[in-house]
Formats: structure tokens, C-alpha cells, sequence
């Protein structure tokens, strides 16, 4: 059987490394084969672009370039990694997918959804993942977070409201598609949030097993 494809959103600071290391033992524990990428990345070409798109530069990047180079890595890490590993069998966890295109291309930048739609139907044709967990921090609890790490990328230098329309654009998908995406409250303390994350994923697996068991 094909493998499951969950997806981990959210905007800065949420928390994404230390819910996926979770989310892996997770899997780890329940005795699911899988492999864990990212993006921008996933590919030795996409990490190059991930370079290209997250350093900081004198020039401006326009947005349509940026938009562009999401989905040009995109397709090399569906060709290479998402849809082998998924026919295999095997379930791929990715730190972030075509919702943060939505998110950050579509609200952030604001270039709206039509484009990054017809772009989403020629890089992956009907491919969506089954599950899409978003991580949800207010915004100013998460710029402080992030902002304790490391020198900021080209994304991290933006302002607080270029954050909150990314941000209400995850919780308006997600209202749209409860079936879909599951909303974690990551300003929660880390056991609360761990415990939402190990609740989703078992309603999940439960249903997997309900749809093999029926075939
Ligand atoms: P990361 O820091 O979570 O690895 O993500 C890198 C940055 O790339 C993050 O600020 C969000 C941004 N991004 C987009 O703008 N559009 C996209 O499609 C993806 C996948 C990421």
C-alpha cells in the first residue's frame, strides 16, 4: 500500500524542530518505515536553491523568482524523494510543503492564490497531503522565540504583519479543511503540545488501519 504523506506547517518560532524530532520517535515507536525531508530542500539541487532563497542579498528578489524557485525545488523533491518513497510504501514526514507557498507567497507577499494554484496542479498534478499538522504560535510570541536563534534569513527579517496575514492564512485552510489539517496550539507548554500531536497522530493511523483492513 502507498505510503502516508503528513506535512508540518506553521510560521517562525512554533516549534517545528523539537514537534518533528517527537512526531519521528513517534513513528519510530509505532513501527512505521518512513523518511523525513523538508523544503524549501530535500535534494542536494533544492538545498542549493533553499541557499539561494534564504540568504540575505543586496538585490531584491521578486516575488514571482521566489515563487518560482519554491516550486522548481518542489518538483525536483517529488521526482527524487516524496512520490518514490510513497510508492515504496513508505510515509514521508516534510517540514513544510505547498501550504507555506499559499502562506508565505500567496497571504505573506501577497500575491494572492490563482497563480500558486495552476502551479500546484503542473508540479504535482492531483498530490495533496493526507495530513498537514499546523503548528500555531501568536506572532510576537514566535518572532521571540525565533529571535533567540540564530542570525536571521531572508524570511525572518520580515515585519510582524507579513507574519500575521501567513499566519491567518494556515487558520483559514485549516477552517476550510478540518478533514485535512489539524491545528496543535504551540503556545502551549511542550508535554500539552506533544500530547495534541500524539492524539492527531493516532486518529490518523487508526483510520489508515481501518482503510487497509478494508481492502
Ligand atoms: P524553515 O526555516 O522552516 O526551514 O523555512 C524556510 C523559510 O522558507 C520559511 O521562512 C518559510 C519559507 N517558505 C516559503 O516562503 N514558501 C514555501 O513554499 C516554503 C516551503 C517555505
Amino acid at each position: 500500500m502507498r505510503g502516508r504523506f503528513i506535512t508540518i506547517e506553521g510560521t517562525e518560532g512554533v516549534g517545528k524542530t523539537t514537534n518533528i524530532d517527537y512526531i519521528k520517535q513517534w513513528l519510530d515507536d509505532n513501527g512505521i518505515s518512513f523518511v523525513n525531508t523538508r523544503e524549501p530542500g530535500g535534494t542536494p539541487l533544492a538545498e542549493e536553491i533553499r541557499e539561494v532563497l534564504l540568504s540575505n542579498r543586496e538585490e531584491q528578489v521578486c516575488s514571482k523568482a521566489e515563487l518560482l524557485m519554491m516550486f522548481a525545488g518542489r518538483a525536483q523533491h517529488i521526482d527524487q524523494v516524496i512520490e518514490p518513497q510513497l510508492a515504496m510504501g513508505n510515509w514521508v514526514l516534510c517540514d513544510r510543503f505547498t501550504d507555506a507557498t499559499y502562506a508565505y507567497q500567496g497571504a505573506g507577499r501577497e500575491m494572492g492564490n490563482a497563480l500558486i494554484e495552476s502551479l500546484e496542479t503542473m508540479v504535482q498534478g492531483s498530490m495533496r497531503p493526507d495530513l498537514t499538522l499546523v503548528l500555531d504560535v501568536p506572532v510576537e510570541l514566535g518572532l521571540e522565540r525565533a529571535g533567540k536563534r540564530s542570525e536571521p534569513d531572508r524570511f525572518e527579517l520580515e515585519k510582524t504583519d507579513f507574519f500575521n496575514r501567513v499566519r491567518q492564512a494556515y487558520l483559514s485552510m485549516a477552517e476550510k479543511s478540518p478533514e485535512r489539517y489539524k491545528v496543535i496550539d504551540a503556545s502551549n507548554s511542550l508535554v500539552q503540545v506533544q500530547q495534541q500531536i500524539s492524539l492527531v497522530l493516532c486518529n490518523f493511523l487508526n483510520k489508515h488501519q481501518d482503510e487497509i483492513s478494508s481492502q
